[in-house]
């Protein structure tokens, strides 16, 4: 099943700056070349196939979503992407490497290079946010304590909290502590981030203002970040290209405007939230009345 909104063969996208910074030519290298590409990806858990032919290329200098319903396999693809799992057949690029086939030395090079936040990881509890921000810094590097005060007050400020820096988690709210770990995950300027679920949980007045973060923080630092999320209409207004997953395959892909234009049943029924439609209300079950033995008059 293929609902084509850019053409399933393989998911490429042509070269498409619609830039929201100045034109620079330097920006519109960086947009044009290639972070991940995921080629013929497949992945089973045991037996049961997971994920099947999926191929996506994501640009750098680009915010890309992935939406799919529950255990559709989103986060198994970051994961995948990440080099914690191994596919079963193809593979995964990122930055030109192959993933899977690299040593544990390079796979940890490469990782210093990708942050991933899980449902947002928790943040340490015993440390003030200001450790919380330094701790990758300290772990990953060996420059001078005044320079890791730089640092970690450069991506507090980006993310609006240099002035929250001595607080502890407990002292924060929901929003603050994701905005704490989103300075956290980009302490090492990454060149991927990937957000597992970054909205959920939030308030709409902190959910957008994380979705903009995202965004910004994307443009300024020329990183590719990958959402996975359940949150349409919050991700169609800062991402730049959807991928949707469903019965293991890539089912549709687009932009936000391609996205909310589709005519696609799959897809709609996501974008409006509808209730049936090709996914359906009802786990598969028996005939209802052969549940209720009703043909056996029993019941
Ligand atoms: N380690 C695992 N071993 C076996 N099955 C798993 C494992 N992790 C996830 N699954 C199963 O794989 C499916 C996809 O999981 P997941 O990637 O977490 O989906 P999503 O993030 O889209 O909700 C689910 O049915 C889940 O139960
Ligand atoms: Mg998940």
């Amino acid at each position: 099943m293929c609902h084509t909104l850019m053409g399933c063969a393989g998911g490429t996208f042509g070269l498409k700056l619609k830039s929201r910074q100045p034109d620079i030519s330097s920006l519109r290298r960086m947009a044009s070349e290639t972070l991940v590409e995921v080629n013929d990806l497949n992945f089973s858990y045991g037996e049961r196939p997971l994920l099947r032919g999926i191929n996506m290329t994501m640009h750098r200098g680009k915010v890309i979503a992935i939406m799919g319903g529950s255990g559709s396999g989103k986060t198994t693809l970051l994961r995948l992407i990440g080099g914690a799992i191994v596919p079963t057949s193809g593979h995964v690029k990122v930055a030109g490497e192959v993933v899977h086939k690299l040593n544990r030395d390079d796979l940890f090079q490469l990782r210093r290079k990708m942050s991933m936040l899980f449902q947002f990881g928790a943040l340490f509890t015993d440390l003030s946010v200001f450790d919380n921000v330094a701790f990758q810094i300290r772990e990953h590097t060996d420059l001078p304590e005044s320079m890791v005060r730089d640092l970690v007050l450069m991506k507090l400020q980006a993310v609006g909290l240099r002035g929250a820096h001595d607080l502890m988690p407990a002292q924060l709210s929901g929003g603050m502590a994701r905005r704490v770990a989103l300075a956290r995950s980009i302490a090492l300027d990454p060149l991927l981030i990937m957000y597992d679920e970054p909205f959920t949980g939030l308030d709409p007045i902190s959910l957008t203002v994380i979705g903009n973060l995202v965004r910004r923080l994307t443009d300024a630092l020329g990183m590719t970040s990958i959402v996975v999320t359940h949150d349409v209409q919050e991700s169609l207004k800062i991402v730049d290209y959807v991928y949707f997953i469903s019965d293991g395959v890539i089912a549709a892909h687009g932009t936000p405007d391609e996205v909310r234009e589709s005519v696609a049943p799959f897809v709609h029924q996501f974008v409006h939230g509808e209730e049936d439609g090709p996914v359906t209300f009802h786990y598969p079950a028996k005939a209802y009345a052969s549940d209720l033995k009703l043909e056996t008059g029993l019941a």
